[in-house]
């Protein structure tokens, strides 16, 4: 019998994560140490009340550094800390939060997402927080969809190009992410753009379509599937086709951010459905085997864990995590502890090539 290869990787970092808060942050901690998720992890301000100050930023990553030092009291894990930038942030808000070491201010568009209703639907308004980030360093991350109701779902991230365009005008040296892009709109807009300007992908949009969420793929059974709902929603083939086309040629302007976005079962399987893909467990695995199977492996170190680094300005990882090529069968669902439901992740049932290495 021969030895399973085993691949040795640099230690991932995650550039947008959602821990969420009670229980569901208890539970979620541990499953992205356990899925390999041991260094930077972008912790997300959508929760209840959201981050919208340095201080309560320090609260939420002194509270998941707790949890994650209780389930291994060795970890590795650096939660990157986050404001969220609304309609009335301060500029002076922004510096504070810049002096006690957050690193990024967060931009939803209103009323498009999980969390949103404090969301930004007037971009001039934002400009006093931008400027204050252009002048103290804060880099700026965009949920890149345009909020208004005139632009149709599948068209609000090609339609929010024009709104960075006015934003790169008039804040040249401001440095901005367009997150979890899905479009090829989107994948040309940032490969125009200088230096500044950085975009993460996430795992399910290099491997779904819309069809997978309309149920038109055979593989759903002609089923509709919330568990691959989210926003922005994925896109066509030929926008899919895009995203991995730009990662697998390793261009240095984009690296991994998960959009982790565990939601209870009773969430999510409802009318008015949460959005949110549950990737933590299965997204080293499935790049793998991407990388793997595209002949591409010695690009997965720069799209997980020195893209993003040089981007961010930080040292790279001296970490690493390894995988097995082992099936390995994804849970149907995990039991969220103490919220009387469970989480289903993406891939539930499938089974995988690779697993993670504890
Ligand atoms: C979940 C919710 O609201 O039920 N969070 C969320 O959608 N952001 C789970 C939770 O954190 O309680
Ligand atoms: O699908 C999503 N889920 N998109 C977001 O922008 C937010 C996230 C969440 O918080 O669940
Ligand atoms: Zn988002
Ligand atoms: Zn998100």
């Amino acid at each position: 019998t021969t030895e399973p290869r085993t691949i040795r990787l640099r230690a991932p970092d995650n550039w947008h994560a959602h821990f969420r808060d009670g229980p569901m942050l208890d539970f979620l901690v541990p499953v992205f140490l356990d899925s390999g998720w041991r260094r930077r992890i972008v912790a997300e301000p959508n929760i209840t009340p959201p981050v919208l100050t340095g201080d309560r930023a320090v609260w939420y990553r002194d509270a998941i550094l707790e949890r994650a030092r209780a389930h291994d009291p060795a970890t590795t894990v650096d939660p990157v800390m986050t404001i969220q930038i609304t309609e009335t942030t301060p500029g002076a808000t922004v510096r504070d939060a810049r002096s006690k070491g957050v690193g990024i201010g967060k931009v939803y568009p209103f009323m498009v997402t999980t969390h949103s209703g404090n969301g930004v639907q007037d971009y001039d308004k934002i400009y006093p927080a931008l400027e204050a980030a252009q002048d103290c360093g804060l880099i700026v991350q965009f949920h890149g969809e345009h909020p208004s109701d005139d632009i149709e779902g599948l068209n609000k991230e090609a339609g929010f190009t024009a709104i960075l365009d006015r934003i790169r005008a008039r804040f040249p040296k401001l440095k901005l992410t367009m997150e979890h892009i899905t479009s090829r709109a989107a994948v040309d807009w940032v490969k125009a753009q200088g230096d500044g300007v950085g975009a993460s992908v996430t795992v399910h949009h290099l491997f779904t379509t819309v069809d997978d969420v309309l149920g038109y793929s055979k593989a759903s059974g002609g089923l509709m599937r919330v568990h691959h709902g989210c926003k922005p929603q994925p896109k066509w083939r030929d926008d899919r086709a895009a995203l991995n086309e730009v990662v697998l040629s390793g261009h240095p302007r984009f690296f991994y951010g998960g959009d982790d976005a565990a939601h209870l079962r009773r969430r999510k399987e409802a009318e008015g459905s949460a959005c949110g893909v549950w990737n933590t467990m299965a997204a080293l695995p499935l790049l793998v085997d991407l990388f793997d199977r595209e002949g591409q492996l010695d690009r997965l170190d720069p799209f997980l864990s020195e893209h993003g680094a040089r981007f961010y300005g930080y040292d790279l990882n001296a970490e690493s995590v390894t995988l097995v090529e082992e099936p390995w069968v994804v849970p149907a669902e995990v039991e969220a502890t103490g919220m009387g439901d469970s989480v289903v992740p993406m891939c539930a049932g499938e089974t995988l090539k690779w697993r993670v290495r504890a």
